[in-house]
């Protein structure tokens, strides 16, 4: 159990929030762990009709924690944030991002999963995982060119730049834009009426929208085994040693 993510059920709405302010929402696996735990309770709780991700403080999320990664995943089994790429990928209710300030990393990346996305517009998004040694996840690398385009998405992924709430909102990466002091009672009155609304037509409505998943897992799969032998190269551990230290890498 972690208290770094607060899962909360009421009148058919459940909100996962990222409660780890103090280290920008930065996601531990024990977070992905309760993360993907809360998701997949929800896929099956008849009542829960809506599910809002949001962050607790001034960021959204930082991303995985940097620490974690380093690490690696711990014993046996499906890593926790495999899981919980799973779980938000085969979800087959509605599953809303109420971006409340910056998205790095998974936080953009799992937006690409939801299929509400709010911004606040102090929110930011970033995928700066080449900036790490590492690359897209999340079939984020099939997503984000549908979605934006391939040279908006290249820019995103190869620069790791910051898009703001109003560009990702041109772009078509964000559903609406509130204003920072309106944005948890406008992004809560719109998730209850999700949560609301006739459940099979939602759902219904849902699965005629994605229609990809086969080839959403494909490339899940593909990106993970890459993913997975950039973070034991010496790329990841210049990147992160760099970061660390303050200073520009230096790669061979
Ligand atoms: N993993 C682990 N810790 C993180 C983190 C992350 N992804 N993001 C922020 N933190 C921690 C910092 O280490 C710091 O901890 P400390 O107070 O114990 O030193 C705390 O959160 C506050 O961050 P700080 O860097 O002091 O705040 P800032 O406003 O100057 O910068 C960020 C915030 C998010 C821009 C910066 O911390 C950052 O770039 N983090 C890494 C983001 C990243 O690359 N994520 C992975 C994407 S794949």
């Amino acid at each position: 159990m972690t208290d770094h993510i607060l899962t909360e059920t009421a009148d058919r709405l459940t909100t996962v929030t990222f409660n780890r302010p103090d280290k920008k929402n930065a996601i531990t696996q024990d977070m992905y762990q309760a993360m993907a735990d809360a998701v997949n309770a929800y896929a099956t709780d008849e009542e829960a009709r809506a599910l809002m991700f949001t962050g607790n403080g001034d960021y959204f999320t930082s991303g995985n924690d940097l620490q974690d990664f380093a690490t690696g995943p711990r014993g046996d089994g499906l890593p926790p944030v495999v899981q919980f790429l799973h779980a938000i990928k085969d979800c087959p209710k509605p599953l809303i991002a109420a971006v409340n300030g910056p998205a790095i990393g998974v936080g953009l990346t799992l937006t690409l999963h939801c299929d509400l996305v709010y911004a606040a517009g102090s929110a930011t998004f970033a995928a700066p995982f080449v900036k790490l040694g590492l690359v897209p996840e999340a079939a984020s690398s099939m997503l984000l060119p549908a979605i934006i385009g391939m040279a908006a998405a290249n820019d995103v992924f190869m620069t790791g730049r910051s898009l703001t709430s109003e560009e990702a909102l041109r772009m078509g990466l964000v559903s609406r834009v509130f204003e920072d002091g309106e944005f948890a009672g406008e992004t809560g009155a719109l998730a209850q009426l999700v949560a609301n609304a006739a459940p099979n037509a939602m759902r219904h409505t849902k699965a005629l929208v994605r229609t990809q998943n086969t080839e959403i897992t494909e490339c899940m799969t593909i990106e993970g085994e890459i993913f997975a032998a950039q973070l034991g190269s010496p790329e990841f551990g210049e990147s992160v040693a760099a970061m660390m230290a303050k200073r520009p890498a230096v790669y061979k």
